[in-house]
């Protein structure tokens, strides 16, 4: 429906004021006019008995938070630019589009919502939802919102870029430069991500991307072109990877043994930081046959037996990197009911020598279980020269 624009700021004004509403959205831009911020997200908020506003601007970097009372003018707002404004009651979503004839295209739609008077903030995300990143990633709406479909992922790249961002300060902060290699990129979210992150903490962020198949390349590289950023994909095996200089390598979800791949590229590289999320794993799987007693009151079921060997094979990717000279922790990156693979192994470079305990576990468990796990073969000479294994 098309109005006057002025009605339609009236609609919006008298919407924004009314007992029932939820949110408003402004994002876009009209045609010859600038706005301040990429978007602005408004809600009611009740402080002292009193119903506020809360207007969070974002520059798609950073959110500023302001709380304006009865007297604030949001005729102003709705008039300084943006092309899309969106007013949410608990029954009516009212959206206007200002077309470049500066006239109102306006789409009112049915809605169930609840309006929600806390003012706390919202998690406090590493990257907000309107950042350019997740736009080029087809992860946003057009209003800077992530699809509801995508909402998983965005929490798991947040999440990712949460435990990345505890080790910058401690183990990567004496440095102007930062180099991220990420294996088994997939459509890279996270490669892209943790550039955009990683930016303005660092004068050069290099990025490269290696994932196996050639469409993910060319979906990548066309996404890189989007945001006008320099970052590598290459289309290769993991294990094929060419030797360089790298100071976080990233491995999220990469499948079954192409994570001890991942793992052992990083160590061969000399990685200062391993983040490596494992995925679906079979290999250790395939060696048990029968198991020390009295584990096999564990794994006389099926379905505990292949929970207790992920985490048997986590935890001995964990102590090889030990050995090896790695401080490791095993973190949950996110909780189970974004995914069912929810373990991150985090290694950073101390050059520590093992201690003698962690040797005999490591060697003590392999013999009872009668196993070898792949990463121990892909690392056998790193393994003896550091922890005189093997
Ligand atoms: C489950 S996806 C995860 C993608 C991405 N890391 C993410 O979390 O969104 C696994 C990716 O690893 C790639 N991959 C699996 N094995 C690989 C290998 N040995 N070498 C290179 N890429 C591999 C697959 O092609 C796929 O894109």
């Amino acid at each position: 429906m098309k109005i006057e624009l002025p009605a339609a700021i009236l609609q919006l004004d008298q919407r924004i004021r009314s007992e029932y509403f939820v949110r408003a959205v402004l994002s876009g831009r009209r045609r010859n006019m600038q706005t301040e911020y990429e978007r602005i997200d408004i809600k009611p908020v009740l402080i002292k008995d009193e119903i506020k506003w809360q207007i969070i601007s974002s520059d798609g970097k950073k959110d500023i938070t302001k709380n304006v009372a009865a007297d604030f003018s949001f005729n102003q707002l709705f008039e300084s630019g943006y092309a899309n404004l969106l007013v949410d009651t608990q029954d009516e979503s009212y959206q206007v589009r200002i077309s470049k004839k500066d006239e109102a295209l306006v789409a009112i739609t049915k809605v169930k919502l609840t309006r929600d008077l806390s003012h706390d903030r919202q998690k406090m995300r590493m990257l907000p939802e309107s950042n350019q990143v997740f736009k080029a990633l087809d992860l946003s709406d057009l209003l800077g919102r992530i699809k509801p479909s995508k909402m998983d992922k965005y929490k798991q790249v947040d999440e990712f870029l949460r435990l990345i961002s505890q080790t910058l300060d401690t183990d990567l902060s004496n440095q102007d430069e930062i180099s991220v290699v990420d294996l088994g990129c997939g459509h890279a979210y996270l490669t892209f991500a943790v550039q955009e992150f990683l930016k303005d903490k660092y004068r050069k962020v290099s990025i490269l991307g290696v994932d196996e198949r050639d469409d993910s390349k060319a979906h990548n590289e066309k996404v890189a072109a989007k945001l006008k950023i320099e970052a590598k994909f290459i289309a290769a095996k993991i294990a094929d990877t060419p030797n360089q200089k790298v100071d976080i390598a990233i491995a999220l979800h990469a499948c079954d043994t192409a994570t001890d791949d991942a793992l052992y590229w990083a160590v061969k590289n000399k990685a200062k930081v391993i983040m490596a999320a494992p995925c679906c794993m079979h290999e250790l799987q395939t060696q048990i046959k029968d198991s020390p007693e009295p584990w096999g009151l564990l794994t006389k079921y099926g379905l505990v037996k292949e929970r207790l060997v992920d985490l048997m094979t986590d935890s001995l990717r964990a102590q090889i990197l030990k050995l090896l000279g790695y401080r490791v922790d095993i973190v949950e990156f996110i909780g189970g009911e974004h995914t069912a693979r929810n373990i991150l192994i985090r290694a950073v470079f101390t050059g520590a020598s093992p201690a003698q305990i962690d040797k005999e576990r490591y060697l003590q468990l392999l013999e009872q279980w009668q196993i070898t796990p792949y990463l121990a073969k892909l690392l056998k000479d790193e393994l003896k020269a550091a922890a005189q294994i093997g």
